[in-house]
């Protein structure tokens, strides 16, 4: 049965907003196969074609994705890093525990300056998350100096000898991670302090504007940590507060990544619907203390959280990506997209073999998950003008319970072409969809979609391409109505042209 209960209408004429490409932000923590053995498989290997060290494949497709920005290095394991155990020749750096991921043994190969040569290469942004739960004040403003300051101070001396002459200038630092949980179970009052002590020492040499400092935000529905931050932060030394949401069913039995129920599914798209909820409080309380939007929400971690797949190491988060994965990612940027105003940077956690990947590595073999195909998809709105919509959606139904069942976002281009997003989050029902353009007379209609047989589908290193972007030929354009019928759990990308 086809549900035609939903409306969009799209108000081209209120478009002022400029969706930031940052919202399409990427998370690279030490963490499991995330880096080593992951995009990271060393300078010496020669199974597997590499640049310094770093997969050539991997290279490709996140170039490919128009990656904006990528967090690294952690997560938890940023409150315990030492950065300058990991510059230098190589053969001689310490080694670490990994005491947050499985407690493994790293060599420190991957450090400052193989993250923002990689950065370079794929033509993103680095976003450096400072050690402030365990490191000092001076590590990090050194680790500043180090990577932004020209010339003439030990640290910029430091750099050259270590083989980078000019600076990288890095903008975006995130100074703490979870400062309430493993970033140093601070309560918000002291956080606030010690924001205000580590932001400080962090001084910018590079023309770029000043430094974009995030101070670590809160969980979920914390709207206290927030306000806190908000009130106590100047904030002519604040660029941005964090959020992080897990789209999780109970965090003592995450469920399975693939052979989950439809209960289990309602659940995780549920959570992800959450997502508008924070986004919508935590910027109901920052416009209190900053009415003009100047400090941004930043949702530094976001993603689907499973149990690991059996006989993995439970410290290193390694999860299948079905497509309700990609169900998550559709509903997630969306609301991204429709909250432009104060969400201006956020990172999908993780980028390869962590959590809701965009890419899964095994040896010699590397595969795109449905994640990939959304976010690419997707990042035609990457600094595009954000077209407000007003939306009336049928709902999906499970056993009484109801969600939205079809979200969108829309955004004109430079070029003046209009790019709508579409997600239908039914497991069963097809969603017949009338958008209304309002007297803009567009006259091409091509579009994408990803769907696929079943919602536990997934992309196999013996099957990679099962689910894949097929050309979407079904939305009909008449009288500035357009109509099309979104197959249930899939994701439709229509680009409209005059
Ligand atoms: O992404 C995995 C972990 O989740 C991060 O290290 C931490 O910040 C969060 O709790």
């Amino acid at each position: 049965m086809i549900s035609a209960q939903n409306k969009i209408t799209l108000n081209t004429d209120l478009a002022k907003t400029k969706i930031d490409k940052h919202i399409y932000g990427h998370f690279a923590e030490h963490l499991g196969k995330c880096i080593y053995g992951g995009m990271y498989v060393g300078e010496n290997n020669t199974k597997i074609p590499n640049t310094n060290g770093v997969r050539n494949d991997v290279i490709k497709a996140l170039k490919d994705l128009k990656v904006p920005n990528l967090r690294w290095p952690g997560g938890c394991f940023a409150d315990t890093y030492q950065w300058k155990d990991g510059i230098g020749p190589k053969a001689k750096r310490p080694s670490m525990i990994n005491a947050w991921w499985g407690g493994v043994t790293e060599d420190n190969s991957f450090g400052t300056h193989d993250f923002l040569d990689l950065c370079e290469r794929i033509g993103a942004e680095p976003y450096l998350a400072g050690n402030v739960g365990s490191g000092t004040v001076k590590d990090l403003t050194d680790w500043v100096t180090y990577v932004n300051h020209p010339t003439g101070s030990p640290m910029s001396e430091l750099r050259k000898q270590n083989g980078r002459e000019k600076p990288w200038n890095v903008k975006i630092w995130g100074v703490g991670n979870e400062a309430w949980g493993c970033g140093g179970n601070m309560t918000a009052e002291h956080y606030s302090n010690i924001y205000r002590q580590y932001a400080t020492f962090m001084a910018d040499w590079s023309n770029t504007g000043g430094l974009y400092r995030i101070a670590s935000g809160a969980s979920d529905g914390d709207y206290a940590w927030t306000e806190t931050l908000m009130k106590n932060i100047p904030h002519n030394m604040l660029s941005g507060v964090a959020l992080h949401h897990y789209s999780v069913l109970s965090w003592g039995d995450k469920g399975p990544s693939v052979d989950f129920t439809e209960a289990q599914y309602f659940k995780t798209m549920d959570e992800a619907w959450k997502m508008e909820e924070f986004v919508t409080r935590h910027s109901t309380i920052m416009d209190k203390y900053d009415p003009a939007k100047k400090i941004a929400l930043v949702v530094d971690e976001w993603g689907g959280w499973y149990n690991v797949e059996a006989g993995t190491n439970p410290g290193f988060l390694y999860q299948q990506n079905t497509m309700r994965d990609a169900m998550i990612a559709g509903i997630t940027l969306n609301i991204f997209n429709n909250h432009a105003d104060r969400v201006r940077v956020a990172n999908l956690a993780q980028i390869v073999n962590v959590l809701q990947s965009v890419i899964l590595t095994n040896e010699e073999k590397m595969l795109l998950t449905p994640t990939y195909h959304v976010m690419k998809m997707y990042n035609v709105h990457q600094d595009a003008t954000l077209v407000p919509i007003s939306i009336e959606s049928a709902s999906y139904e499970y056993q009484g319970k109801k969600l939205t069942a079809v979200s969108a976002s829309a955004s004109k281009d430079a070029t003046g072409s209009l790019n709508v997003s579409l997600t239908n989050i039914d497991f069963a029902k097809p969603q017949e969809v009338t958008i209304n353009l309002r007297g803009e007379d567009f006259t091409k209609v091509s579009g994408q979609i990803l769907a696929s047989a079943k919602i536990n589908d997934f992309n196999s290193f013996e099957n990679p391409n099962k689910i894949a972007v097929q050309d979407f030929k079904g939305a009909k354009l008449e009288k500035g109505v357009l109509k099309l019928t979104l197959p249930a759990y899939s994701v439709v990308v229509l680009n409209l042209k005059k």
